[in-house]
């Protein structure tokens, strides 16, 4: 049974499968491929492109969606093993995932981090116990360490301006934000860029570096690809000459055990790198601008930068649609 809740379930081998097959149904649309299939969709967290993209592709392709809000009309659920469940989780993933796949074809979580530090959101406890106690399919909507839709998405628009993606240079530079956000999505670009070949530049203040374990990855697929990963604290450096600028607030790295007033005046102490036309103006002619959206305009990125025709973010939405098509076909075929 296949399961999609990491890049690392794919590889760069099968990154290139998704990105072919997603890119070729976007010409051609594939028909009524999930007739009489059922995605169960289980929400932690709010959305609005993951929710309606999966919403979208189950019913144009003859299937069908249910979706759950966890708290909202469903039982909050507990994820921890030994838990005494004396409090509001009523119900644990234990029951809950198996029960599921008793309805659904195939199943669906966003469980983003819970707030606890870089080494509970490797852990990922959420997402891991669904994919333990589930007996089918599971596909991440976004968990604590990934969003491997959005990276996929992400790459294919990268695919879709630029032809190839073998040793393009890209910049993946943080951003300013009114509070810390979780990594799964630059964790995530940094991963499919680097499994689809990319010269990735990495580009934060000194404190917000992403996880040992997730630089170690990405290191292997650049290895295996011919790509190559570096990072630094100077993002003028990292846009130098870039096709395509990413930017996301996320971090800082050890973000439990600062009091929060702390956090909010580090943060703010980092305005300046708010992606603007000038910063972009540093970057290559064609150069396009990538965000994962939702996005805070004048905060983690100027309306000059958003509004410009190098703007790719709602391609990039689009194309959520595309990957997914593509990813549900593969987590249903053995
Ligand atoms: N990019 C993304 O996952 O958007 P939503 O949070 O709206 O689903």
């Amino acid at each position: 049974m296949r399961h999609l809740t990491r890049i690392q379930d794919l590889g760069p081998e099968g990154v290139e499968k998704i990105l072919a097959q997603a890119a070729a149904w976007k010409r051609q649309a594939p028909g009524p491929i999930f007739q009489n299939r059922l995605l169960g969709m289980v929400f932690f967290n709010p959305s609005l492109r993951t929710r309606t993209s999966f919403e979208a592709v189950m019913l144009r392709s003859g299937g069908h969606a249910i979706v759950l809000d966890v708290g909202n009309g469903v039982w909050k659920l507990e994820d921890r093993v030994g838990a005494v469940m004396n409090a509001d989780r009523a119900e644990h993933i234990k029951e809950a995932a198996p029960v599921l796949s008793r309805f659904a074809d195939m199943l669906g979580v966003r469980a983003f981090s819970q707030g606890g530090g870089d080494e509970e959101d490797e852990q990922d406890s959420v997402i891991n116990s669904f994919r333990k106690h589930v007996t089918v399919p599971l596909v991440s909507m976004e968990s604590a360490r990934e969003h491997p839709c959005q990276g996929l998405a992400d790459a294919l628009t990268l695919r879709e301006n630029f032809g190839s993606t073998k040793k393009l240079p890209v910049t993946l530079t943080w951003a300013p934000h009114i509070k810390p956000l979780p990594k799964a999505v630059p964790n995530s670009f940094l991963l499919t860029a680097a499994a689809a070949g990319c010269e990735v530049r990495v580009a934060h203040p000194p404190g917000f570096e992403l996880h040992p374990k997730v630089r170690a990855e990405a290191e292997a697929y650049a290895k295996a690809t011919g790509g190559s990963v570096t990072y630094t604290h100077d993002q003028e450096e990292a846009l130098e000459g870039s096709r395509a600028v990413y930017a996301k607030a996320w971090g800082p790295a050890t973000r439990a055990g600062h009091a929060p007033g702390d956090v909010a005046a580090l943060l703010a102490s980092y305005s300046g790198w708010m992606p603007t036309r000038r910063s972009m103006s540093l970057a290559a002619k064609d150069a396009i601008f990538l965000h994962c959206l939702p996005v805070r305009r004048n905060v983690e990125v100027s309306d000059e930068v958003l509004d410009h025709p190098s703007s790719r973010v709602v391609d990039t939405a689009e194309n959520r649609f595309h990957v997914q098509r593509s990813i549900l076909q593969w987590i249903l075929s053995t």
